[in-house]
């Protein structure tokens, strides 16, 4: 039995492994808690996350992504301390990138983001992706068993968003293979955070689209990338060339984990109830509803930081300009005040849209439809493909021991593994 008073959520491999418990624990002190290790204070209440989220002017994001780490560069000093995250901003993590800007530089960012993001683009995505989703499947469909993440989710994840930039099909093998993913299914060798020996995967995009970029603004041409390179903000303006190139590069960075972990909860819920996978063949408008609740019971992103810019109040607490904030997102989406017996995953849940994955306000997460899409899409060309989908019992026990390995970090929530076991459909056996 774990003691949670003693426990430092940064590290607790128990905790990294099932934060679940230890979100109940806190909550039953208060939805707005303080941590005693790191001095954070953690928000663990629905509408608390919800009110943070919505409040940009008392909650800078600039520590969004590493909260305590690393700790602040500079000592807070009064009630309001934007001057002084203005004048270190620099020192920040990943300070390029919009995600950890606010306004107005946060405003200009975005704007880019969505002219990339159009509907029509989008919806040419989608397109791909019907494609996509059947050409990985056959990699692995006629040896009735495989590797998810590595055989499926994370090439998929990837090959996703390479096409959403408009990343010319010549060049598509090499991105895979810099990204860590290689094009044959099952030799995953490595990620984002993890880089292939002799190539920094940020770095070789940054430089891809830099060149992309720079060809397009001299010569446009009819393709995604040229809208990119030619893109203005709403005052008329032409952005730097890196200005464009940092929202293109991030998205990889931003939807690459977060979809892998998405799609493999999904999967290992399916696998594990196979009630669903009969729900879900007999009536498949269910499925979006199905996505929306593995999002909500397994937030890919468990927590995302603010830093208080401006002594406020939140739940019943003062928080002090300078107060590191973590929202626990995938807490706030079990608050039983706001869902209904919270541990229980259910196809009927009315209020499931509400969950907090994505984040909401000014950040809200740019790439949400497009994960609902690569979740919808895999779970019904997996369910179309496959007769019957399995957890391997071999490698995660047996139905009631499971034995499932989670990613040992504070920030995502996934999981390391999963095998499967499947029957291939009619058509695939003939085939
Ligand atoms: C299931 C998959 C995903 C989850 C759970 C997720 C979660 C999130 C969350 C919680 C935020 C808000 C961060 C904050 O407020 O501090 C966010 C922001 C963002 N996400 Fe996602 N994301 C997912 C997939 C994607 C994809 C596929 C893309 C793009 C292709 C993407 C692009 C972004 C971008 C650009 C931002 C920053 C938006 C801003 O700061 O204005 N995400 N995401």
């Amino acid at each position: 039995m774990t003691d949670f008073a003693s426990v430092d959520y940064f590290s607790d491999q128990s905790v990294s492994q099932d934060p679940y418990d230890y979100w109940d624990y806190l909550r039953a002190q208060g939805p707005v808690v303080r941590e005693p290790h790191h001095g954070v204070v953690a928000v663990v209440g629905y509408q608390e996350v919800l009110a943070a989220f919505k409040d940009h002017d008392s909650f800078s994001a600039v520590n969004a992504i590493g909260g305590p780490f690393p700790p602040l560069p500079f000592e807070p000093r009064g009630d309001d301390i934007t001057d002084q995250i203005e004048a270190h901003r620099h020192l920040f993590p990943i300070h390029e990138h919009l995600v950890v800007m606010d306004p107005p530089a946060h405003t200009r960012a975005r704007s880019l983001l969505t002219k990339l993001l159009t509907p029509k683009r989008l919806k040419e995505n989608e397109d791909f992706m019907w494609q996509l989703v059947d050409s990985q499947i056959d990699q692995f469909i006629g040896n009735g068993r495989c590797e998810f993440l590595a055989e499926y989710a994370k090439p998929f994840a990837t090959s996703a968003i390479i096409d959403l930039l408009g990343v010319p099909e010549e060049d598509r093998p090499d991105f895979l293979a810099a990204l860590g993913v290689e094009q044959r299914y099952g030799t995953q060798v490595g990620a984002l955070d993890g880089a292939p020996v002799g190539r920094d995967p940020l770095q070789y995009l940054d430089d891809k689209f830099a060149g992309y970029l720079a060809d397009r603004r001299r010569e446009p041409r009819n393709d995604v990338l040229s809208s990119m390179a030619t893109a203005t903000y709403p005052d008329g303006s032409t952005p730097e060339l890196i200005e464009v190139v940092k929202p293109a590069t991030f998205l990889f960075a931003a939807g690459q984990e977060t979809v892998t972990k998405l799609l493999s909860a999904a999967v290992q819920t399916l696998a594990d109830r196979p009630e669903f996978q009969q729900q879900l063949r007999e009536d498949p408008k269910r499925i979006p509803t199905f996505i929306e609740e593995a999002l909500r019971m397994h937030a890919p992103t468990k927590v995302d930081f603010r830093l208080v810019r401006k002594t406020t109040t939140l739940g019943d607490m003062r928080l002090p300009a300078g107060t590191i904030v973590m929202l626990c997102l995938g807490a706030a989406n079990r608050d039983p005040r706001k869902f209904e017996n919270p541990h229980e995953f259910r196809l009927d849940r009315k209020n499931v849209r509400e969950h907090l994955s994505f984040g909401r306000g000014i950040h809200s997460c740019a790439g949400a439809p497009l994960a609902r899409v690569e979740g919808q899409i895999t779970v019904r060309r997996l369910l179309d493909r496959m007769a019957d989908i399995r957890i391997d019992d071999t490698m995660h026990g047996p139905a009631g021991d499971r034995r499932y390995a989670y990613e040992p970090t504070f920030l995502l929530r996934g999981l390391t593994e999963l095998h499967l076991e499947f029957t291939a459909s009619a058509p695939d056996n003939a085939g």
